[in-house]
């Protein structure tokens, strides 16, 4: 049976690192400040911000909600976030998503100033990713390899299977384990036998968006596998992208659904804040 690669411990692990920081700032004046900025309805969305808003608190970071009806212009919307880059007193700049239909997602994220762009999804901080220059890091894949060095999983040579290529997971995953010299494969909708590729990682990262992508039959006995999906089980229950039951007897370690990834997240957009606020205020 697997080694559970718990996500809740080097998430509290990271918190505290964190508060750590915050507290050395506030000794020097500076409160580290999320803009947090929430456009509709979506439950989903109001579960991941209320978690987040609860992680600045225990931590020391101020969160300044901004939360506007469904409706609101794209062009009010980019005004405040004009308004937030100006603002000295805010460090970090989250904008949930996904934004309502009729905003254009790319420009909002694009409107953000690089260096307040603390969930990493400015073109800038992922072009600096992808050039290997130092920026700003997407949360969830920080927090996977945060959990693999936490568990000291040797990425070098590694061959390392990433399903998803997503902009938010899938993408930049693949380029912070080629930058630990795994040898990286890339697998979504149109690979022909997924079977094959996943067969031979040593590290298998699934970041699709539906359960049971990953069965058992799919994996090697000595696998590590990181399981980034989140899906909403018609019987209410959480599941992630691998099928837990078949897979987790096969593999050498495994992160579960819920208590893996997703405390991680979290976790890496804390850090992300502090080291906004340290380098805006000259300390970074
Ligand atoms: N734990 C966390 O904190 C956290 C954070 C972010 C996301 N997530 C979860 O992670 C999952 C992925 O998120 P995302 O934003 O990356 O999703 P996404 O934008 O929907 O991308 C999914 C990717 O997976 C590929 N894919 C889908 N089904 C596949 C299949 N059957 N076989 C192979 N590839 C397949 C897609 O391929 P194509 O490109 O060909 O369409 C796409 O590249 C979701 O469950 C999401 O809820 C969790």
């Amino acid at each position: 049976v697997a080694q559970l690669l718990d996500g809740k411990v080097v998430a509290a692990k990271v918190q505290a690192a964190v508060a750590e920081g915050v507290g050395a700032l506030h000794a020097r004046g500076v409160r580290p400040t999320l803009a947090v900025v929430l456009v509709g309805e979506d439950p989903a969305s109001k579960v991941y911000v209320g978690g987040k808003r609860r992680a600045c608190r225990v931590l020391g970071i101020e969160a300044r909600d901004h939360l506007f009806p469904e409706g609101l212009a794209q062009a009010d919307l980019l005004a405040l976030i004009r308004e937030l880059n100006a603002d000295r007193s805010v460090h970090g700049i989250l904008v949930q998503l996904p934004l309502p239909p009729g905003i254009d997602e790319d420009r909002v994220i694009a409107a953000v100033d690089p260096a307040k762009d603390v969930d990493g999804f400015h073109p800038e901080n992922l072009g600096r990713l992808l050039a290997g220059m130092p920026g700003v890091l997407p949360c969830t894949p920080a927090g996977v390899i945060e959990i693999l060095d936490h568990y000291g999983v040797d990425l070098k040579g590694a061959e390392a299977v990433v399903v998803g290529r997503s902009r938010i997971v899938g993408k930049p995953l693949a380029q912070l384990l080629l930058g630990r010299h795994a040898t990286v494969t890339m697998c979504h909708t149109r690979t022909r036998d997924l079977a094959a590729h996943t067969q031979r990682a040593e590290i298998l990262a699934v970041a699709a968006g539906r359960p049971a992508v990953v069965t058992g039959d799919m994996v090697r006995p000595d696998a590590v596998v990181v399981d980034v999906g989140v899906n909403r089980l018609a019987n209410g229950k959480l599941a992630g992208d691998v099928e837990f039951a078949t897979v987790s007897p096969r593999v050498r370690a495994i992160t579960p659904v819920p208590g893996g990834v997703g405390p991680m997240t979290i976790a890496m957009l804390m850090r992300n804040t502090l080291d906004a606020a340290r380098r805006q205020a000259g300390l970074g």
